[in-house]
This record gives structure tokens, C-alpha cells and sequence, in this order.
């Protein structure tokens, strides 16, 4: 195992009526800005809950972050913040109001131009304080510090990682998830599988927790993905996805252990140039990923076709193959397509577009061993046609 130092500061309250217990998080009278998307909280009931919780706060309303939040859009925040002075951001809603919310939280007090911290990697010396209340199980950003901000205007979609954008505190009611449609339940089951693989299915180093505790989570995934789809009341289902999809991403199973986040990298390029919803451009890399790296993945490749799709009879290569294709299968069932032709949004030549803005930016070596390189990349992908 690899050394590590780890922490996560943020405080979850768990369960039904939790969102009562912002009341409890500010101080008397603090100003806070509510972040929140297109208007979903104010269908489901979570809007009325929170301002009921916000009562003894002056609040400063935000809407309009949209699904891959917007630099523009958020810049728009960043004025409205400094403009009321804000001193505390609560972001409602998914993983996109999050992470647009902590790109606020870091730009308001940063003294340069905000860009570069997405752009050139600006370290960050302080960030506003925020909470959040998840509506959307999937990206695990209720608990971590990365934050993912699309650029529309330059076809950009850059992360920025940070310890001081960690929420101080997650709201993490699943009734008000009840609201969400097939396809978003869907994306969150597949972007949270596939966030335990790129910290999993690497090579193994002897870390028995976090390869048992990946391999835990999979398997749930595996179980009550297609259950929550097919039973949307289901309260124990949901709730199970929840905290399960925060596990995936809350930097606990990555501790000590190589990772391999090439499936991101890649299908953030996809979805800044066809704006394919984020899962799915993930259920396009991964299982061309694994065929592509079966070598350099072997050991853990038949760890994970063993231990989490019972894969123990055959030949190794065979099992391999087996194992790629139920995680296929597995995406497929859930309703995502994994190939890029199943997405018309998609123009010719894409393997070797995605290359070229990868080796545009600097990306030569992705990978556990920085082995995966823009020509692998267009070779993963040519895969994936
Ligand atoms: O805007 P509203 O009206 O709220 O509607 C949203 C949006 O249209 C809707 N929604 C959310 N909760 C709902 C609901 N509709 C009904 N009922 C509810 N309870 O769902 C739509 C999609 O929401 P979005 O926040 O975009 O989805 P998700 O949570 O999947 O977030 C995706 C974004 O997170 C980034 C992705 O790149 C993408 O930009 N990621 C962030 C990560 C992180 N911070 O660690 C890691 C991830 O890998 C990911 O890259
Ligand atoms: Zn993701």
C-alpha cells in the first residue's frame, strides 16, 4: 500500500427531514447564497424545505446552473456573491450546482483572473464556506473536493481539485431523489460504477480495505441499479444508492492505491464536444478502456471478474473477456449505450479529434503507469466506434 494522509472534513446528515439541520449550520443572521439549477427543487419540495430551514439567514437566491455548469453562468454568481457580500454558499441540487457552487465558493475571494484556476491550475489560498443538499446521486461531490466547470464558448469542460472546496457539511435526503426520471437515476448508478473502477482496476498494491470496499460497492451497484429503476419508491433502494455513490467518490477507496481516471478524462472531451450527458460518455471509454489495458490490468481484471461477477471458471484470457462484457451488459441494462455510434450527436472522426485535444493540452502520459497516451486514447475510442 501507498502512503497517504487522509481527511474529509465533511459533516453528512443522512435521511428523511435532514434538511432541517442547515438551521443548525449557520450562524444567526448569516448571509448565504443559494446556488440551485433549472427549477427542480421547487417541484420536489426541496426549495420549501430549505427556506424553512434557512429562516433566521438572509438569503441571496442563484438559479440557472445548468447540467455541466457554465463558466459564464457561474461568473454571473461570482458578482452576485461579491456584490451582496455573501459569507456562506448552500448549493441544492446534483452534482452539477455543486460543483459549480464550489467553483464560486473558490472565485470570490481569488484575486486573479478565476479562469486559471481550470485553465492553468491556479492554486487556491481560500474559499468561501459551503454546505449542500444533493438531489441527484452520482458524482460522490457532496463529500469530495473536485469540482467539474464547462467553458461552452471554447468547447472546454476542465476539473479543478482543492481542499478548500470540500463541503463543510452534505444534506443527503434520498426522498428527494424521488423526483428524478429513469435516465437520471440511470446516469448516476453508471457514473458512480464507474468512479470506484478508476480508483480499483489498476494493479494491485495489497490494499485489502480499499480493493473490498471497491468491490462492495460495485457489487451494490450491480444489485440495486437495475432494482431502483424498476421499483422508483423503493425508500431502502434509494437510500442505498445514495450513500453508495457518495462512497464511490468520497477519496476513502482511493487512499494508498494507484488510480486510472482516463475514462473521465476521455469522456469529458466527449461530452464538451457533443454534450453527451456525463455517464454516458463513460459507459462509451470503459469497456474499451479495460479490452485496450487488459495487459496492464491483468491481475486486477481477474480480481474483479472473480470477486465481482463470479468469474472463476476458464482461461484467464476468457475470463477477461467475460468480465468486459458484463460491465457492457451491465451499463446496457440500465438503458446507457456504450458504443459512440449509439449516439447520432457523434461526427466522424472523433478517435482522433479527442486525441488531438488531449495532446493539445499537454496530456502524453494518462493511466496508473502514465502509459496511456492521446495515440491510445484514439485507439481506445476507434474501439468504441
Ligand atoms: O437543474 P435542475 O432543475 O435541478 O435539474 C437537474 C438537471 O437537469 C436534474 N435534477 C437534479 N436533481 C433532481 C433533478 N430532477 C428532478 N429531481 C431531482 N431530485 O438532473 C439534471 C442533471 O443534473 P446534474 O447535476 O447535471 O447531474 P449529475 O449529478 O450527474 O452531475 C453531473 C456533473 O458532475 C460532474 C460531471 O462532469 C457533470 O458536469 N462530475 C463531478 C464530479 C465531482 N465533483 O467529483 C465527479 C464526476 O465524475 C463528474 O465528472
Ligand atoms: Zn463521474
Amino acid at each position: 500500500m501507498e502512503n497517504f494522509t487522509y481527511h474529509n472534513p465533511t459533516r453528512i446528515h443522512f435521511g428523511r427531514g435532514q434538511i432541517a439541520r442547515i438551521a443548525g449550520e449557520f450562524p444567526q443572521g448569516a448571509r448565504v447564497l443559494l446556488i440551485a439549477g433549472g427549477g427542480s427543487i421547487k417541484q420536489n419540495g426541496v426549495y420549501a424545505q430549505v427556506c424553512e430551514a434557512l429562516r433566521a439567514c438572509t438569503v441571496v437566491e442563484f438559479f440557472g446552473v445548468e447540467a455541466n455548469p457554465d463558466y459564464d453562468t457561474l461568473m454571473k454568481a461570482v458578482a452576485l456573491a461579491r456584490a451582496e457580500r455573501v459569507e456562506w454558499i448552500l448549493a441544492v441540487g446534483g452534482g452539477s450546482v455543486l460543483d459549480g457552487a464550489k467553483f464560486v465558493a473558490a472565485a470570490v475571494p481569488f484575486k486573479g483572473e478565476p479562469w486559471d484556476i481550470l485553465s492553468k491550475g491556479a492554486r487556491i489560498e481560500s474559499a468561501l464556506p459551503l454546505g449542500t443538499v444533493l438531489t441527484l446521486p452520482a458524482t460522490g461531490s457532496e463529500s469530495n473536493g473536485a469540482a467539474v466547470i464547462s467553458r461552452r464558448a471554447l468547447k472546454e469542460k476542465l476539473a479543478f481539485l482543492s481542499g478548500h472546496i470540500f463541503p463543510r457539511f452534505s444534506v443527503l435526503d434520498p426522498e428527494t431523489t424521488f423526483s428524478l426520471s429513469p435516465r437520471q437515476v440511470a446516469n448516476g448508478v453508471g457514473d458512480a460504477f464507474c468512479h470506484v473502477i478508476e480508483q480499483y482496476l489498476t494493479y494491485p498494491v495489497h490494499a485489502e480495505v480499499q480493493d473490498r470496499f471497491a468491490e462492495a460497492l460495485l457489487k451494490i451497484l450491480v444489485e440495486i441499479g437495475p432494482k431502483t429503476l424498476a421499483r422508483p419508491n423503493d425508500y431502502d433502494l434509494r437510500a442505498n444508492l445514495v450513500w453508495t455513490a457518495t462512497w464511490a467518490l468520497n477519496t476513502a477507496i482511493g487512499q494508498g492505491v494507484p488510480q486510472d481516471w482516463t475514462s473521465h478524462a476521455v469522456g469529458h472531451e466527449l461530452t464538451a464536444l457533443y454534450g453527451i450527458d456525463h455517464a454516458r460518455t463513460l459507459a462509451i471509454v470503459l469497456p474499451s478502456l479495460m479490452h485496450v489495458q487488459r495487459a496492464q490490468k491483468r491481475e486486477k481484471l481477474l480480481q474483479y471478474a472473480e470477486r465481482v461477477w463470479g468469474l472463476r471458471e476458464g482461461e484467464p484470457e476468457a475470463r477477461i473477456d467475460a468480465a468486459i462484457e458484463r460491465t457492457r451488459a451491465f451499463y446496457e441494462s440500465i438503458g446507457i449505450k456504450t458504443r459512440l455510434s449509439d449516439y447520432p450527436e457523434v461526427t466522424p472522426g472523433t478517435a482522433a479529434a479527442v486525441a488531438a485535444r488531449l495532446r493539445a493540452r499537454g496530456a502524453s502520459g494518462m493511466g496508473e503507469r502514465g502509459d496511456i497516451t492521446p495515440e491510445v486514447v484514439e485507439k481506445i475510442l476507434t474501439l468504441a466506434a
